[in-house]
């Protein structure tokens, strides 16, 4: 059907096109067998926007009008699936062993700022558990602290619902009974708002991570938080970002990466650091 987008075929040479065009954007690799959720999102987008075929959209993406319509590619092929406190072991390991060690280098460097970054920070649910746990430490380990926790990712989508902070009871499944009291208001049956005390640790950011000339755009960083991202992207663009936090990192602090993602094989500047059932890399002095 013409202008539906719901029934159109992607040809191959479509796919290996807009796959390109995906992957050169955003670092986001499809392999073949992915062929069906470009088919889908796309034909979606395709469909709102009543073009006829996969090829016009590239012309579209390609064409002058590009750079406003990528907006809505990310938000189309990205994957954002997340939750609060996600991976517990690791969240635990921040609190009890990394934040001390890390707000103990931050301290002896002088200043009053500890940062973090949340890097693909999908719909809010990470930076704002990282923000629980600086709450939390407020008068013990990260007393007399600004804290600061730069929150970003390329979807323009999820940035805005995590800016709203708004989030039903699934997503917050991980959460203590006491944790969802201290930190949320709850304004309807399966409707929770972050308090305003966590909104304000974290500022939104959209920012792409293949824009590697960008990263010291943002400063310096005393940990940095980069998990279930890395596994959509191939060697080169792995390899390159982890160069990039590397780089925003001080010496003897660290980047935590996704339970199933080891950067062992790109990661010459850190060292693999075990805690209890999670890991973590700490940058070498
Ligand atoms: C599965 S979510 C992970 C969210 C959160 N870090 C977590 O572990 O729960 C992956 C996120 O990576 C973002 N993403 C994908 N490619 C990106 C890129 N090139 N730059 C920035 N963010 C990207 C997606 O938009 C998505 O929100």
């Amino acid at each position: 059907m013409i202008g539906s987008g719901s029934s159109l075929q992607m040809s191959a040479q479509d796919f290996l096109a807009l796959r390109d065009f995906v992957y050169n954007r955003s670092g986001i690799y499809f392999r073949e067998t992915k062929k069906y959720f470009l088919e889908t999102r796309m034909g979606r987008r395709i469909g709102e926007l009543s073009l006829n075929s996969y090829s016009d959209y590239l012309k579209l993406l390609q064409g002058p009008g590009g750079s406003e319509e990528l907006k809505f590619l990310f938000n189309e092929v990205t994957t954002n699936e997340t939750s609060f406190w996600r991976n517990p072991p690791q969240i635990e390991a921040f609190q009890n062993i990394i934040l001390p060690e890390v707000a103990d280098i931050a301290r002896k460097r002088g200043g009053n700022r500890f940062r973090i970054w949340s890097a693909a920070c999908s719909s809010g649910e990470e930076p704002y558990t990282l923000a629980m746990v600086c709450v939390e430490a407020k008068d013990t380990v990260l007393r007399g602290f600004n804290v600061e926790i730069i929150a970003t990712d390329i979807s323009e989508r999820v940035m805005k619902l995590a800016a709203l902070g708004q989030y039903g009871s699934y997503t917050l499944r991980n959460l203590t009974p006491t944790r969802l009291r201290m930190h949320f208001d709850q304004k309807g049956d399966d409707d929770f708002e972050v308090k305003p005390e966590l909104k304000r640790l974290v500022t939104y950011k959209n920012f792409n991570l293949v824009d590697y000339q960008n990263y010291r755009t943002l400063g310096m960083f005393d940990v940095i938080f980069c998990r279930n991202v890395l596994i959509y992207f191939d060697d080169a663009v792995k390899t390159k970002t982890i160069h990039g936090f590397l780089e925003q990192l001080y010496p003897l602090t660290y980047l935590m990466v996704g339970h199933s993602e080891s950067i062992h094989a790109y990661a010459t500047g850190f060292e693999l650091i075990h805690f209890s059932m999670a890991t973590g890399y700490r940058k070498k002095a």
